[in-house]
C-alpha cells in the first residue's frame, strides 16, 4: 500500500523546479503544429489546497510557490509557469497549487492528448472528479510503468513522458530504468523528463542519475539544482530533471533558465 501523498510537498521548491522545466518543455516543443501526446506516469490528484491540514503541515510551499509569488513578476520560462499557477489563483491570492496533470491540460492544444497514470485510490478519485468527463484525458488507476507499453509510440510519433515517483519503494530505481529502457525500445525518439532527488548533496543513487538509467552521451540533458539553506526540505538538498532526448529548442532556454536557477 502506498503511503506517499504528494500533498503535504505540493509548492515546494522541488516542485517549482520540476514544474518550471516542464512547462518550457512543452511550449519549446509545441513549436512544431503535430500534435503531442503528454504521459504523466506519477500523475497525483492534480489540484492541492494550500490551506489543507496537509499543506500546513510542514509549509513547504512557503519555500517554493510561496517566494516566487511574493516576487515581482519573472521573465522566460518562469513566467509562463507563474502565469499558470496564477490562473488557478483568480482571487489574486495564492491558495491553489496545480500540479503537473493540470499544467499539462492547461497547456494543451487540440492536437494533443493526456494520459494519466495513477495508483493511489484517493488520488485517482480526484483526478476522475476533474477529468473524468474530459475527452482530451485518459485516466488510468494502473501502474505508470506498466502503463507506458499501452501508450507508447504515440499515433502522432511524437510524445513527452513526464515521470515523477515518490520514491518510496527500494525497488523504485530498478522500476523506473527497465520501464525507460522498455518504452525506449518501443519509442526510441520520444522525450523521457525524469525528476529524482538529491539527498545531503548526493543522488538517491551513488552515480548521476542519467548514467543509473543506462542513458549515454549527448541523449540527455541533466539539470539539477541545491536548494539555498533556507529552503532545504529536510535531506532534500536539491532535485534534478534527467531529460532524454530533449529537443534543441528545449535545451537552449532550459540551459539558460537553468544557469540562472536560484
Ligand atoms: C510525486 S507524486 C506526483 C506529483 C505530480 N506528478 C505533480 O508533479 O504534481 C507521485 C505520485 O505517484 C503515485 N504513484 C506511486 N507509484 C506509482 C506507480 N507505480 N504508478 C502510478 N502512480 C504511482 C503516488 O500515489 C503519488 O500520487
Amino acid at each position: 500500500m502506498l503511503s506517499y501523498r504528494h500533498g503535504f510537498h505540493a509548492g515546494n521548491p522541488a516542485d517549482v523546479f520540476k514544474h518550471t522545466v516542464l512547462v518550457a518543455l512543452v511550449q519549446a516543443m509545441q513549436h512544431k503544429d503535430k500534435g503531442i501526446r503528454f504521459i504523466d506516469t506519477h500523475a497525483g490528484p492534480a489540484l492541492y489546497d494550500l490551506e489543507s491540514e496537509a499543506a500546513l503541515k510542514n509549509r513547504e510551499f512557503e519555500r517554493g510557490i510561496g517566494r516566487l509569488w511574493a516576487e515581482s513578476p519573472a521573465s522566460g520560462p518562469r513566467a509562463e509557469y507563474q502565469a499558470l499557477v496564477a490562473a488557478h489563483n483568480p482571487d489574486a491570492a495564492l491558495r491553489f497549487y496545480p500540479g503537473s496533470p493540470l499544467l499539462l491540460r492547461s497547456l494543451l492544444r487540440p492536437q494533443d492528448d493526456l494520459v494519466l497514470c495513477e495508483l493511489h485510490p484517493t488520488e485517482q478519485k480526484a483526478l476522475a472528479g476533474r477529468f473524468g468527463r474530459d475527452r482530451q484525458v485518459s485516466l488510468h488507476a494502473d501502474d505508470g510503468y506498466e502503463a507506458l507499453d499501452r501508450f507508447l509510440p504515440p499515433p502522432t510519433g511524437r510524445g513527452l513522458v513526464l515521470i515523477d515517483p515518490s520514491f518510496e519503494i527500494r525497488t523504485e530505481i530498478a522500476d523506473l530504468t527497465a520501464a525507460l529502457q522498455q518504452a525506449l525500445g518501443r519509442f526510441g525518439h520520444g522525450v523521457y523528463a525524469i525528476w529524482y532527488p538529491v539527498i545531503d548533496g548526493r543522488d538517491t543513487t551513488p552515480d548521476r542519475m542519467p548514467a543509473v538509467l543506462g542513458l549515454h552521451g549527448e541523449q540527455w540533458l541533466d539539470l539539477r539544482v541545491e536548494f539555498p539553506a533556507d529552503q532545504r526540505l529536510g535531506r532534500m538538498s536539491g532535485c534534478g530533471m534527467a531529460i532524454v532526448n530533449c529537443p534543441f529548442r528545449a535545451r537552449q532556454v532550459l540551459t539558460e533558465m537553468h544557469a540562472q536557477w536560484g
